[in-house]
């Protein structure tokens, strides 16, 4: 069962420059709420309770001002920084204490997510014991993110922003790990792009056949709210739903 959770709010939003020089992407508004709040609300509906944010050097009293320490909505939040952008298995490393020797959700602070069954499919990834779980959405231009191949329900193949791809399947930010994922975060090497690759860390999984999936289904919506039209997007989405 998991019960922690973390949420990366790092990164220096430069596709969204200069609205992102002084202020965190994640928290400008979509439609009514600073951005992170969609994310967080993911977690707690996997009844994730305890909850770390990890943000950029220098933030984390713009981020307590808005989420305090969570006691009014019931959950606990606690806060660490991450010095530079080495990508997003790194939050297992500096969250390595507050994990402990459980299993643990990552959801990127940019990600927001809408679907029907949403609530029952986070309550089932929630039972995790063993491996690791992604949950893919089929995208238009998946140059732009990390794609899986399935062949006979499973994942065959992944790789991050490829070239050039027969699938369409992007593995979207939220994953579910169990307790090897510090050990397996700390063996990563850097990519090109000098990051510890999430791509990595679920392919050492995969060789072990310890990774499954589950699409966010018919219906659903999912945007990494990283560039401004995709900003932009989730922005009228919420305010159609709303
Ligand atoms: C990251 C991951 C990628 C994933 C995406 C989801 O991309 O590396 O695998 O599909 O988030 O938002 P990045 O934001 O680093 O471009």
């Amino acid at each position: 069962m998991i019960k922690k959770g973390i949420i990366l709010a790092g990164g220096l939003g430069t596709r969204m420059s200069p609205i992102t020089k002084a202020v965190n992407k994640q928290l400008l508004p979509i439609y009514d709420k600073p951005l992170i709040f969609y994310p967080l609300s993911i977690l707690m509906l996997a009844k994730i309770k305890d909850i770390l944010i990890i943000v950029n050097k220098g933030q984390i009293n713009q981020f307590r001002k808005i989420l305090t320490n969570g006691k009014k909505l019931g959950i606990n939040i606690q806060y660490k920084e991450q010095n530079a952008p080495n990508g997003l298995p790194e939050a297992f490393i500096i969250g390595e204490k507050f994990i402990g020797k459980e299993g643990v959700a990552l959801i990127l602070g940019d990600n927001f997510f809408y679907a029907q069954s949403l609530t029952k499919t986070l309550q089932n990834a929630r039972k995790l014991n063993l491996g690791a779980k992604v949950f893919l959405h089929p995208v238009k231009n998946p140059k732009l993110y990390g794609i899986a191949t399935i062949k006979n329900k499973k994942i065959t193949y992944l790789k991050e922003k490829p070239t050039i791809t027969k699938s369409n399947l992007a593995v979207t930010g939220l994953y579910f790990f169990d307790k090897h994922v510090v050990n397996f975060s700390k063996n990563l090497k850097p990519s090109k792009r000098k990051e510890l690759e999430i791509i990595d860390l679920l392919n050492k999984y995969k060789k072990k056949n310890k990774l499954s999936f589950e699409f966010l289904g018919r219906g659903g919506a999912w945007l990494d709210a990283g560039s401004i039209d995709d900003y932009y997007d989730a922005t009228s989405f919420v305010s159609a739903i709303e």
